[in-house]
């Protein structure tokens, strides 16, 4: 929570913004790096989940590499100073002019996701004149029980390459002389707290890279992507994702020899590190009896719960009320899902009040967007109040 002190400062910035714990995210990282390191795994942070250029710099002094899904967020890692040795890039959908940049700048591997991105890729290194390195994103098949909205590596699912297809491709692919397959790469899906699923994830794998290596594939690392999920219910509870179970999980039952353990972590590196500061504009009851609170915030801020239906923590920071009521948080965007969340509990709310929507550090502000010509939120960061 807050304090007080902090809350009276916050006054002083326009609303809505994003608000980042410097010191927690820096202590999440030693966390994280720590334990990694005793196990000599490889981390690389999804950019995608926030590309912020403070907090770029700040994950990038801990000696992380970087897990891009596009041109522009390889870019962006490349100018913010990442080694492009320590980048992986996947996407179901890469451009030509994205793979070519990939290829100019020497990136650690293209994580292909289809048996026609494998072609195009040897097709553009050939014109380059190099030979890649790229890693097989296979689809596992693995239900990894969480929200199916960001479920990666079921079956039916649009990513990754089925295993069977790469069996049947063998000959192909190792046709291919101007790429080089070293790795194997797998992601299963985001926001995963039900942890046995690493366990399922670590016998799939282990048979996929018996079988690659047995097939003639060469492989040097192996990537498992990122999912660890964070606890949206109580925050407070649990700053520091539990990175130390995870990797004792993955330490006992992925068996892949003298192979590099890669991992591609973005939500458990800066989810909790952030939350939305919005000031209450309205208040107004509807004909049904539904008490609303209409922030100035909206679904351009933070899309998650209009888009999945997902949960944050939202607490009024500034009001000094004993009495609480229920209150439905909406925002101000032309949209009906435009709504935080129902039947929240909070101090008697006014207008002028500031309320804080937590654990928003992950895919708030990489996904904010300009509908209803609304402006990009600003950020604001702990050290510097
Ligand atoms: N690696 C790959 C290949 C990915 O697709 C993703 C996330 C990650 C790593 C990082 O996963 P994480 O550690 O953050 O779970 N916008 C959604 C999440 C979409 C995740 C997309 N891929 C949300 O707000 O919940």
């Amino acid at each position: 929570m807050l304090s007080r002190q902090i809350a009276a400062k916050l006054q002083e910035y326009e609303t809505p913004f994003y608000l980042y714990d410097v010191a927690l995210l820096r202590q999440t990282l030693e966390s994280l790096m720590s334990i990694a390191s005793k196990y000599d795994y490889k981390i690389h942070y999804a950019i995608k989940a926030n590309y912020d250029a403070r907090l770029l710099q700040i994950i990038r002094e801990y000696g992380v590499g970087i897990d891009c899904a596009s041109g522009n967020e390889l870019r962006c890692a490349i100018e913010a100073g990442f080694d492009p040795k320590q980048i992986v890039y996947a996407g179901v959908g890469k451009r030509d002019k994205e793979i070519r940049y990939a290829i100019e700048q020497g990136i650690l591997a293209i994580n292909c996701e289809s048996i026609e991105e494998l072609h195009l890729v040897n097709e553009l290194a050939g014109e380059a004149g190099r030979v890649v390195s790229v890693a097989l994103r296979v689809n596992p098949d693995i239900d990894p029980k969480t929200n199916h909205c960001i479920d990666t590596g079921q079956a039916d699912s649009k990513f990754g390459i089925s295993y069977e297809e790469i069996l049947s491709q063998v000959d192909d692919i190792k046709s291919l002389m101007n790429i080089q397959v070293i790795g194997m790469h797998i992601h299963i899906g985001s926001q995963i707290r039900e942890l046995h699923v690493f366990e399922n994830m670590c016998n799939k794998v282990n048979a996929i890279v018996a079988n690659l290596t047995q097939l003639g594939f060469e492989l040097e690392f192996v990537d498992v992507g990122g999912g660890l999920g964070i606890n949206y219910d109580m925050p407070e509870n649990e700053p520091i994702p539990n990175f130390a179970s995870v990797f004792a999980i993955i330490k006992q039952h992925l068996k892949v020899g003298a192979r590099s353990v890669h991992f591609e972590f973005g939500r458990s590196i800066v989810g909790q590190c952030g939350e939305l500061i919005t000031k209450v504009l309205f208040n107004k009851t509807t004909a049904t009896g539904r008490r609303l609170v209409i922030v100035d915030a909206s679904m351009t801020e933070l899309i998650r719960p209009a888009l999945y239906g997902s949960y944050h923590n939202i607490e009024n920071i500034t009001s000094e009320e004993e009495q609480r009521l229920k209150y439905t948080i909406v925002g101000t965007a032309c949209e009906s899902t435009d709504v935080f969340d129902e039947n929240v509990s909070l101090p008697i709310t006014k207008r002028g009040d500031l309320l804080t929507i937590k654990s928003a550090g992950a895919y708030g502000m990489s996904m904010a967007s300009c509908y209803n010509q609304h402006d990009l939120p600003g950020a604001v960061y702990s050290d510097t109040l």
